[in-house]
């Protein structure tokens, strides 16, 4: 190897490195980015690590990455209908999103709330068997045994009663219809009763 070629090399890796450098700057300035968004537009209704407060409002702590992108663009092309959350997401670049969505992944969840014994024993039955009597798949196949769900299924543990009850109407009437199509055959074979049940279970998971 000439000494032209060691230089040639070496300028390379002292290049390569620069980049390296370049990235990892990049990375925590997008990240720092996404928590100034999150604190300062989205805390209002979400909480400031995602633990919203307010019932209607969905908890997006430790909510599974791949699941909060895709709605985040869903909201911003409106294919997800939202009236509070498309003027919000007009106001993003798609390039927000992804660290948006890690941000909220990497938040932990607030335990979930202990409701109504009765209904809780109704709802985990439902989450974990179905009903086989109307067709109603288990949760738990998609959700997993323990909610946090994976990838493009969304975590449900921990949600709040009146956010889940309000999706569930959306799908039963055909208003959200982003996703897989399955939630909306899920929420439809359900009764009144067995929705606030599970409802209820799925809040009430640590
Ligand atoms: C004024 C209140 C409000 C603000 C501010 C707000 N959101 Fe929302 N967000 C909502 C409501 C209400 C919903 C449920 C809408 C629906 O039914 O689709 C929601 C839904 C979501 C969802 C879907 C959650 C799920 O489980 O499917 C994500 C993700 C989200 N918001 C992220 C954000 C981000 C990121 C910001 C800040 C840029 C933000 N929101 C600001 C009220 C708000
Ligand atoms: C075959 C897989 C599958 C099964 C079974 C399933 N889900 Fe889902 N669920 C999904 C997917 C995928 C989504 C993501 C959003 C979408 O497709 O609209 C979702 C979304 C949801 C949401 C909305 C979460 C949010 O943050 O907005 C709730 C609530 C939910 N499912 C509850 C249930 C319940 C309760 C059951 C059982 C009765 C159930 N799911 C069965 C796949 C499934």
């Amino acid at each position: 190897m000439t000494p032209f070629n060691i230089k040639t090399i070496a300028a390379m890796i002292g290049f390569a490195s620069g980049i390296v450098l370049i990235d990892a700057a990049q990375a925590a300035d997008d990240a720092a980015k996404a928590a100034t968004t999150a604190t300062e537009v989205c805390a209002g209704c979400h909480g400031a690590d995602g633990n919203s407060i307010a019932p209607n409002f969905p908890k997006l702590a430790g909510q599974q990455k791949v699941y909060l992108l895709r709605e985040l663009k869903d909201y911003k092309s409106g294919k997800r209908v939202s009236e509070i959350m498309a003027p919000l997401m007009a106001t993003l670049s798609d390039d927000d999103l992804p660290h948006l969505a890690a941000y909220y992944a990497k938040q932990k969840p607030a335990p979930g709330v202990a409701g109504d014994a009765k209904l809780l024993t109704v709802g985990k039955n439902l989450y974990l068997k179905g009903n086989s009597k109307t067709d109603v798949p288990s949760c738990d196949s998609c959700h997993e045994e323990d909610g946090n769900g994976s990838g493009k299924f969304p975590r449900v543990a921990g949600q709040h009663v009146d956010y889940t009850l309000d999706q569930f109407r959306l799908y039963a009437t055909g208003k959200r219809t982003n996703g897989a199509r399955v939630m909306q055959a899920v929420a439809e074979r359900m009764s009144e009763e067995e929705t606030r049940a599970v409802a209820e279970f799925m809040a009430s998971m640590p």
